[in-house]
């Protein structure tokens, strides 16, 4: 059986963020790509603020041959000031910034008692120091801004499984959920919606650097959907809280993940 198309056209899909500007962190590859371009497709001009320039730039091609603009802003978002100066520079460049996707993270997979202090604070500062810095310089901007304004943050389903090596991650991830709900309820009288999505196993690079293409397609198989899930059905979730149709929607946590935790 064939899969139903993957990935949608551009002529296709309806121009809801038409004259809208995003960020996204982590845009360089994997999931924060897959948004990017999702975005793009339905009007966004976007910025990537990556670490990753080069391959940012590859992004911020694909985005140009949509015929959007794109930006790449070279950041560490466990820099506050970058983080800072990257929103400013979108800004500047696009004037006006309309939704913010805090999508970059980081895994340090290791037992919880040979886990080191640094590999556990380099876990929580980009997967959930860079989130908080994303979302406050974010919001900030769209208060001032004063048209709301949408804001996504990219946790895990591993926020919800006590899977082992993961013990960092895990409760960065965990702490997400909480943290989106909070501000949706403070920056909701600014009509800025806050929602959360917990992707399952998705196909990214980040994985490929922990699995090879052999486990990858056991690991799939044994899911309740056959395989994993790839990073343009996520940006397909995130073009919907982005758009106008999710504007009643704000302190969610949203789950995609081809029904991988009832296996769990
Ligand atoms: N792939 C999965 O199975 C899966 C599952 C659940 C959640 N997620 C989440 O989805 C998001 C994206 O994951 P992915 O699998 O696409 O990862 P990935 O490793 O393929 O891509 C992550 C991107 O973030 C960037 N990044 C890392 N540290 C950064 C920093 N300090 N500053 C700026 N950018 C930085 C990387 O350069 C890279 O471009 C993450 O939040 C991850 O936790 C992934």
């Amino acid at each position: 059986m064939s899969p139903i198309s993957q990935s949608s056209s551009p002529s296709t899909v309806p121009q809801s963020l038409a004259g809208r500007v995003a960020l996204v962190t982590g845009g360089a590859r994997g999931i924060g790509r897959g948004i990017a371009l999702a975005l793009a497709e339905a009007g966004a001009d976007v910025a990537l603020a990556d670490l990753l320039e080069e391959q940012a730039q590859s992004v911020s091609r694909e985005i140009e041959a949509l015929g959007r603009r794109a930006l790449v802003v070279r950041t560490d978002v466990t820099d506050r000031a970058q983080v800072e100066r990257a929103v400013q520079a979108t800004v500047a460049h696009f004037g006006r910034l309309d939704i913010a996707v805090a999508n970059a993270a980081r895994s340090i997979r290791r037992r919880f008692i040979e886990l080191s202090w640094d590999d556990a604070w380099a876990t929580f500062s980009v997967t959930l120091f860079g989130v908080w810095h994303t979302c406050q310089f974010a919001a900030q901007h769209m208060v001032r801004q004063g048209e709301g304004g949408k804001i996504i943050i990219i946790s895990s389903i591993m926020s919800e499984l006590a899977t082992a090596d993961s013990s960092a991650y895990n409760s960065a991830k965990a702490a997400l959920n909480e943290f989106g709900r909070t501000i949706a309820n403070e920056l909701a009288e600014h009509r800025i919606n806050v929602n959360v999505i917990q992707p399952g196993w998705i196909d990214t690079p980040g994985e490929r650097m922990h699995f090879s293409e052999e486990e990858i397609q056991e690991g799939g198989s044994r899911m309740p959907w056959g395989r994993l899930g790839q990073p343009e059905e996520i940006g397909r979730l995130a073009r919907f809280l982005a758009s106008p149709e999710a504007d009643y929607m704000t302190g969610s946590i949203v789950r995609m993940d081809g029904g991988l935790i009832m296996r769990m």
